[in-house]
């Protein structure tokens, strides 16, 4: 039974699409207060005012991580803010829930990850996908050699054209999307990467490649294919909404799918499965039933499963340990690999 006198004082830094979440989740947990919100946009700014009254609302994440007293912070800011806030949140003494990517550089990040080592503190970075029961599965059968010897890993995770102009330009590809399907690869394979190729293609005219095709070449042999296009165009039926359902802000598509063949069996995920359809004035949709669906009013699926999991380590209490800081830095080394590939039109090997 989990100890509900055993509080935890949380922070979060970024009350926008995702970090509003975040929030919401944190805040139903029974043992949570959420204590402290960082947002710099003054319309978000004024929204985390009205939805938690009884928190501190800061404007400058800095200011406020030597200002508060809280247990642990949650960093869902845009991604090339994340290294120096984790830096300050744990030079603080916090524990820490970064969303992906764990930062832009892999210096940042190896240095980050040997400070809350050396600090023993507790810091995760938010691959979603190890919480969603079905990949739990999938692994499962992995694990237990139902599948024999992995021979391939295919993997494909296509958006919207609209959210790439909206904000998937800000960061390169490798860190927006295909950084989840590089770490599933880790955590299904168990093993680790040697050497990456990779190709960018520039059509929308961004300095960021809007499609990025990966392969991987793994250490105990098996072959990985990882692709993605932010090229989905408007008319495809929804899976994602923004923040609540009557808004339309944020509306778009996630179309995702991973495969994995093995010397006795072979499995096929399909990530976003359209098993509810709604159609009305604006078209056909498939709301999201298994990430962050909301239900009255509550953020449920695999992103409460991740956070509330982060929190029963917090507290002390039995949880899933399907998270491994050694696997996030190698997740950034091959992003890194994969752009200095692109780049270079070379195989970059990792040693
Ligand atoms: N795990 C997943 O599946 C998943 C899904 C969506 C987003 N994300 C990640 O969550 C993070 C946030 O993404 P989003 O879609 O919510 O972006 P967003 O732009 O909607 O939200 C970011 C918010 O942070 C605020 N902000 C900007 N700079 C700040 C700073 N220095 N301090 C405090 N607040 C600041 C912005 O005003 C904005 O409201 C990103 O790292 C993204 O990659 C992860």
């Amino acid at each position: 039974m989990t100890d509900l006198s055993r509080r935890i004082s949380f922070a979060l830094i970024g009350f926008g699409r995702f970090g509003k979440h975040h929030a919401n989740i944190l805040n139903h947990h029974p043992n949570v207060t959420v204590d402290a919100i960082c947002e710099t946009d003054p319309i978000a700014f004024q929204q985390a005012k009205n939805e938690f009254p009884d928190a501190k609302i800061y404007k400058e994440p800095l200011n406020m991580l030597q200002e508060i007293e809280v247990d642990a912070v949650t960093v869902v800011s845009p991604e090339d803010t994340h290294a120096e806030i984790v830096l300050a949140a744990l030079n603080s003494g916090l524990h820490v829930f970064c969303e992906k990517p764990l930062a832009t550089k892999l210096s940042d990040a190896k240095h980050l990850a040997n400070l809350a080592l050396e600090r023993k503190l507790k810091l995760r970075v938010g691959y979603i996908l190890r919480y969603e029961p079905r990949h739990r599965v999938l692994k499962q059968h992995i694990s237990s050699y139902k599948l024999g010897e992995l021979a391939r890993i295919r993997a494909k995770r296509d958006i919207s054209r609209s959210w790439f102009e909206a904000y998937g330009y800000r960061v390169h590809s490798a860190y927006e999307t295909l950084i989840h399907d590089i770490d599933l690869i880790l955590w299904l394979s168990q093993q680790r990467c040697q050497s990456v190729s990779a190709w960018g293609g520039y059509l929308l005219g961004y300095e960021v490649p809007e499609t990025l095709v990966m392969v991987l070449e793994m250490d105990k042999g098996t072959i990985c294919t990882l692709e993605s296009s932010w090229l989905l165009p408007s008319g495809t039926p929804a899976n994602i909404f923004g923040w609540e359902d009557s808004s339309d802000a944020g509306k778009g598509v996630v179309d995702a799918t991973l495969e994995v063949i093995g010397t006795k069996g072979s499995g096929f995920l399909k990530t976003y499965e359209p098993s509810l359809t709604i159609n009305d004035a604006t078209g056909s949709y498939n709301p999201d039933l298994a990430f962050w669906p909301q239900i009255d009013g509550r953020t449920a699926g695999a992103l409460r499963e991740e956070i509330w999991d982060f929190v029963q380590e917090l507290i002390g209490e039995s949880h899933a340990q399907v998270d491994s800081l050694d696997d996030s830095i190698h997740v950034q080394e091959i992003c890194e690999a994969a752009i200095e590939s692109e780049k270079s039109g070379k195989k970059i090997n990792i040693t």
